[in-house]
């Protein structure tokens, strides 16, 4: 009996040592402590020793048992420890690894056009600012000169939570904030999710994306607007691209201009894509109104600035030939995996 008990405490020990998952250690504890384990059918003999054996017996068998369950413990916690740090480890993420070698291995056709954009506007000096999706009225509307009654708010209607509290339509609403917060010079970008009001069809989605640029400066004029745009627009769509501005109006903004670009596929000559324009639309822009300058808290007769706003989706669909907006929402693999 005695050897039996070295054996198992030594064997056991061996075991514990190469025990891979709390599966097998489990295995181990049944086989040795379960009802009908090694070292229980010993322990139910110990009444059949001797007067003599039983106290040394006794004793190794309640060592090797205690032994056990300590080596059981000890491994558990280690296996437990292990796991734990295996799955810390996998939920790591290395911002270093660029989206397109993400362990999906493919990136969303959102986030390849936006972090283009972001390159583009990172080279001109621009940051990239982020504000709440869930945004005051105030910030969303009235500092953008969109009074409660105002009709413009019909265009943009959204979803309301209080009387003051909207999902943002517009990520202008972050350059409000940066403008209360930051002195000139300014130059940021502001990606990022808005809402609106609108039924869902191939075009038309209630959750849409815009990046949203804002300029302000000492003499900052429309020839910087059309610059930048056309730095933007010749860098995403290739050199022979042009842009034209036509007059448009926007409240928050004076003057403002919707910009198209240039039909790719007929240049100019009008066909099906363009709806025989010659032009396809693009964005809205225009010089920041004095009055939104001046809620913000930016003195309108020293400083100047121009904004826009371009939609993400658009941008995506026309760089991918993606025909309906809502397979950018779906997150259908099939459709993610081809980028
Ligand atoms: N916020 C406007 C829109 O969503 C776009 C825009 C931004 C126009 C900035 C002018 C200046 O339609």
């Amino acid at each position: 009996m005695k050897e039996a008990l070295e054996s198992i405490r030594s064997v056991v020990r061996q075991q514990l040592e190469s025990v891979k998952d709390l599966k097998e250690l489990d295995n181990i504890r049944v086989k040795y402590l379960g009802k009908k384990g090694e070292l229980t059918a010993i322990l139910k003999q110990m009444g059949k020793l001797s007067a003599e054996d039983r106290p040394v017996i006794g004793q190794l068998a309640n060592e090797v048992r205690s032994d056990l369950e300590h080596f059981l413990e000890n491994t558990s916690e280690k296996i437990k420890s292990q796991l734990q740090d295996a799955k810390l480890a996998a939920e790591t993420i290395d911002v270093t690894i660029p989206g397109k070698t993400a362990p999906m291995g493919y990136k969303h056709p959102l986030s390849i056009v936006l972090d283009e954009v972001k390159d583009i506007f990172l080279g001109m000096g621009f940051s990239v600012v982020t504000g709440p999706e869930v945004e005051k009225d105030y910030y969303n509307f009235e500092a953008l000169n969109l009074p409660k009654d105002h009709p413009a708010r019909d265009t943009q209607d959204t979803f309301y939570i209080s009387d003051d509290i909207v999902l943002r339509t517009q990520t202008s609403s972050v350059q409000v904030r940066v403008m209360e917060n930051q002195k000139p010079p300014i130059r940021v970008i502001s990606p990022g999710r808005v809402y609106r009001s609108d039924a869902l069809d191939a075009t038309h989605s209630p959750l849409f994306h815009q990046v949203e640029g804002l300029v302000v400066d000492k003499g900052v004029t429309m020839a910087d607007l059309k610059g930048t745009l056309e730095t933007m627009v010749k860098r995403l769509y290739g050199e022979d691209a042009q842009i034209r501005l036509r007059p448009h109006h926007f409240p928050f903004t004076e003057p403002s201009a919707e910009v198209d670009v240039m039909c790719f596929h007929c240049h100019g000559e009008g066909c099906r894509l363009c709806k025989g324009e010659g032009w396809i639309e693009l964005l809205g822009a225009g010089m920041v109104h004095p009055w939104v300058l001046q809620n913000c808290g930016i003195d309108p007769e020293v400083y100047s600035g121009f904004a826009f706003g371009v939609g993400l989706d658009r941008l995506a669909m026309r760089r991918f030939n993606i025909d309906d907006i809502r397979l950018l929402l779906d997150n259908d693999m099939r459709f993610l995996q081809q980028f």
